[in-house]
């Protein structure tokens, strides 16, 4: 596989082919990308979740200043059906103080001074006269850094909200919610955000972790899983409906990796964000059939059965044909009414919708992806549905879903893998091989297992030949996303993070290396090397956007490598060009909590028309040369 001399034509790639797996792990959504600072907001957390956990779990009854009185968790009258659970006070003495409910958030409450909060809460007076409620933020001393006031008056659930500035930055403060005047009131949806969410959106995201996925420029974000996407048992499956629509009326869980989902980041903020930052979406929906396809007693809902029943299937297609219709469909529409009335009366531009993941390909799962497949291919045709192979290569299930794919002419499937940096390496050869005019691939989860230079290198090496076969490779993206330090379910990931602070990995810096420098034609010729040298890894696309020639020239060996660039074929090309390269030892890594060790450079490169580069050891060189 040497790099033959000469460059002719070029053939087309996906102009997709760079994206982001998101994935509710780690902490990833709630307590992360998602800007709610109150946890257990609603008290719908439950041992279901976790064995521990109950609905008044990340909350302390108060009362201060030797007041008393009584906190209840109730279901007869709530918010709405889907939120069942909320908290009674009841205030019977005052102190010096009050009676009230405080809340940790997720590992403490991170402020900054000068900055405002959205506070809200929904509240009913149960008693005659009004309550007075002083909602605070407090540090762990006890001061107040920040401060308002509300009055519950209505007999009825309502929705009351005031700001809070707060005066000094602290990582730790405690919302503190204090009832001062007697009386017995309902709280429900006890919820705090910063103003500044990511492009100010209402429930939205947190600015920074938002801005360093944007900074990546993917093409498309895959969400909500993983497996988090057909759940642990048929109980748990995430129904998109259940997270659009008004926060108190979305349907919370147990999150499979072991804790909790409010739905808060749904459907409608996936989507909001995609649009935010060019990205198309790509939602992953159950193919009716639970986790690996097991309907084990232990699973949420495991009442033994494996897949959604026949006579519900209807029903269920019909729920994954809503999707499209909500997404794509006329403000007027049912659906698309739906999305408006959120705030989104424009559509959406879904053009992907994935079927399953990693599922155990059973004949209860054929069948079912048929019947779903069938419908979506049938009703709207211009969606390309994604289908799943089980993971490669540990399972039957991948060659039993290639050949479903093949049959059914699905015209993507979803392939995943994990694998050591030599894995990577000596894998590169393996779309060459795939056949060109026929089910394309959707690289969903990859990752070398490190988040060493070595393994950022092999993944670097490995998706120059992605891009080589970007005419059967239409997607890929990197997985998992995000982590929480101390709330980790997985490793390696991209990006690590805690309340105040985000640290890209150097996966991260190829990643967005390569996505920010995509191209929609791949040039065969262009850059040759030795051979023998397998550390070498080079491609070469064009953007026909803007005419740029972008070079990705890889060495993941310990020496320099060199490799010649002919780009006599391109025409007239600006000799200023611009060269980033990420370079480290092979064990260099950004650690969390450390200023970033490997960051990438960008310098100004003369580009001749033909010349030869010397990669340095252990690198990732792109060069970007401007059409004249
Ligand atoms: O990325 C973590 C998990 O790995 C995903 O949820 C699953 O699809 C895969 O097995």
């Amino acid at each position: 596989h040497a790099f033959a001399q000469g460059v002719k034509g070029g053939k087309k790639i996906s102009p997709d082919l760079f994206g982001l797996f998101f994935e509710d792990i780690n902490y990833s959504a709630d307590g992360g990308l998602y800007g709610e600072l109150v946890q257990n907001r609603s008290f719908e957390y439950s041992p279901t979740d976790r064995r521990e956990w109950h609905s008044f779990s990340f909350w302390q009854y108060i009362t201060p200043g030797f007041s008393y009185g009584s906190l209840n968790i109730e279901t007869t009258s709530p918010v709405h059906p889907n939120n069942p659970h909320y908290a009674v006070l009841n205030i019977e003495h005052l102190g010096d103080s009050g009676v009230g409910i405080r809340n940790d958030g997720f590992a403490k409450i991170p402020v900054k001074a000068g900055e405002k909060y959205h506070f809200s809460v929904f509240a009913k007076l149960l008693s005659q006269d009004p309550v007075n409620i002083v909602v605070s933020l407090q540090n762990p001393k006890g001061e107040t850094l920040a401060e308002s006031k509300i009055r519950v008056s209505s007999p009825d659930w309502q929705k009351y909200t005031t700001d809070l500035v707060v005066s000094a930055t602290n990582d730790s403060t405690a919302l503190v919610v204090l009832a001062t005047t007697k009386g017995k009131l309902a709280l429900d949806v006890v919820s705090l955000f910063p103003a500044n969410t990511f492009k100010n959106r209402p429930n939205g995201l947190r600015a920074d972790l938002a801005q360093l996925l944007a900074d990546i420029h993917p093409k498309f974000i895959r969400f909500p899983g993983g497996c988090l996407a057909h759940g642990d048992g048929l109980g748990n499956m995430y129904r998109w409906k259940n997270t659009i629509g008004p926060i108190e009326q979305r349907v919370e869980q147990k999150n499979i990796w072991g804790y909790h989902q409010t739905a808060g980041l749904g459907y409608f903020e996936y989507f909001q964000f995609c649009e935010d930052i060019g990205a198309k979406p790509l939602p992953v929906l159950p193919a009716a059939v639970s986790c690996q396809n097991s309907g084990g007693t232990w699973r949420i809902g495991g009442t033994g059965q494996k897949a959604i029943d026949m006579s519900e299937m209807q029903d269920y297609i019909q729920e994954v044909l809503d999707l499209v219709e909500w997404a794509n469909g006329p403000a007027a529409s049912t659906w698309g009414a739906k999305r408006a009335a959120a705030g989104h009366p424009a559509p959406f531009n879904l053009q992907y919708v994935g079927i399953g993941n990693e599922d155990k390909i059973t004949p209860e799962f054929e069948q079912r992806f048929k019947m779903i497949y069938d419908a979506v291919k049938a009703k709207h045709p211009e969606i390309t549905v994604i289908g799943t192979v089980g993971p490669f290569p540990e399972g039957e299930d991948f060659d039993k879903g290639w050949k479903l794919a093949n049959t059914l002419q699905v015209p993507v499937v979803d392939e995943h893998y994990y694998s050591a940096p030599e894995w990577f390496i000596s894998n590169q050869y393996r779309y060459d091989t795939y056949k060109r005019n026929a089910t394309k691939v959707y690289i969903g989860e990859y990752a070398s297992r490190g988040n060493k230079m070595k393994n950022a290198l092999a993944e670097a090496a490995y998706m120059t030949a992605i891009e080589r076969n970007g005419d059967v490779v239409s997607l890929a993206s990197y997985a998992p996303l995000l982590a929480k330090s101390g709330f980790t379910q997985w490793n390696p990931d991209m990006i690590y993070f805690d309340n105040t602070s985000a640290y890209p990995t150097v996966n991260y810096y190829v990643q967005q290396l390569f996505s920010v420098n995509q191209g929609d034609t791949y040039f065969e010729n262009v850059v040759s090397k030795n051979p023998a040298d397998s550390a070498l890894a080079a491609s070469c696309v064009q953007d026909s956007k803007t005419g740029d020639v972008i070079l990705k020239l890889v060495n993941a060996g310990p020496e320099q490598g060199s490799m010649k660039i002919n780009l006599s074929a391109f025409g007239k090309l600006d000799a200023a060009a611009a060269k980033t390269v990420l370079n480290g030892s092979p064990e260099a890594a950004n650690v969390f909590g450390s200023a970033a060790a490997v960051t990438p450079v960008t310098s100004a490169f003369n580009a001749a028309k033909t010349f030869e580069y010397t990669a340095p050891p252990m690198s990732l060189t792109v060069i970007r040369v401007r059409k004249k």
